[in-house]
């Protein structure tokens, strides 16, 4: 068992179980003020955005449930399991062994099988520890709580699952770059090419 934190959450990792657990980081006493207002609201998700416009507070909460609903929308093979939330307060999802993929390598194929739509939420795409290995090691994406990285899943999941491969290992040379920008050309996300060469 090993614990890591990420941007919103502490993770208890259990390769045993096969599973890790994910806890939101809560950030301070207006948490609490916020979940005794949360139930104004409409949806769950609405209560809580209602009290944290700012998306601050519940960041964790709310991502550990958008997960989880999400999953169970989609079932998309992109994604990473999650079996279970209690209310976004604590997650169940299935285990990922780490994968070794430079971020370049990574980050060319993620923008090749989105058509550069990652672009649309790049922070959900562009750090190579939201990524692990499935079964058939493959890779998926851990964490996928954002909605606007959750719009560029359903519309690229599958070719992302299917596609992006642990070996590839050209991500920053020429002829793989002018094949990137010609789909840059055809998906209207040109502009963006100078995020790939520094
Ligand atoms: N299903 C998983 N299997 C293995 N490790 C995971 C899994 N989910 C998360 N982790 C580890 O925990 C870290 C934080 O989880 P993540 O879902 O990225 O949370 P955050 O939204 O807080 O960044 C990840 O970067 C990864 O190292
Ligand atoms: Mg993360």
């Amino acid at each position: 068992m090993h614990i890591k934190k990420g941007k919103g959450r502490l993770v208890i990792v259990l390769p045993l179980l096969d599973v890790v657990i994910k806890i939101p980081l809560i950030q301070g006493i207006n948490f609490l003020i916020g979940v005794w207002k949360a139930f104004v609201g409409k949806t769950y998700t609405e209560r809580l955005l209602k009290i944290d416009t700012e998306n601050v507070y519940f960041r964790g909460v709310l991502e550990n449930w958008r997960e989880f609903t999400f999953w169970n929308h989609t079932q998309n093979p992109f994604l990473q399991p999650t079996y279970f939330s209690f209310f976004g307060l604590l997650n169940i999802q299935k285990f990922g062994k780490p994968h070794d993929i430079k971020d370049t390598d990574l980050l060319y194929q993620i923008q090749y099988y989105t058509k550069w739509f990652c672009w649309e939420h790049i922070h959900s795409f562009e750090n190579p520890s939201n990524y692990c290995l499935d079964d058939e090691g493959k890779i998926r994406i851990v964490d996928y709580g954002n909605p606007y990285a959750q719009k560029v899943i359903e519309r690229f999941g599958k070719e992302c699952h299917e596609g992006i491969s642990t070996t590839f290992k050209d991500g920053i040379d020429d002829a793989h770059w002018v094949e990137l920008q010609k789909i840059g050309i055809e998906y209207g996300k040109f502009k963006q090419k100078k995020t790939l060469k520094s």
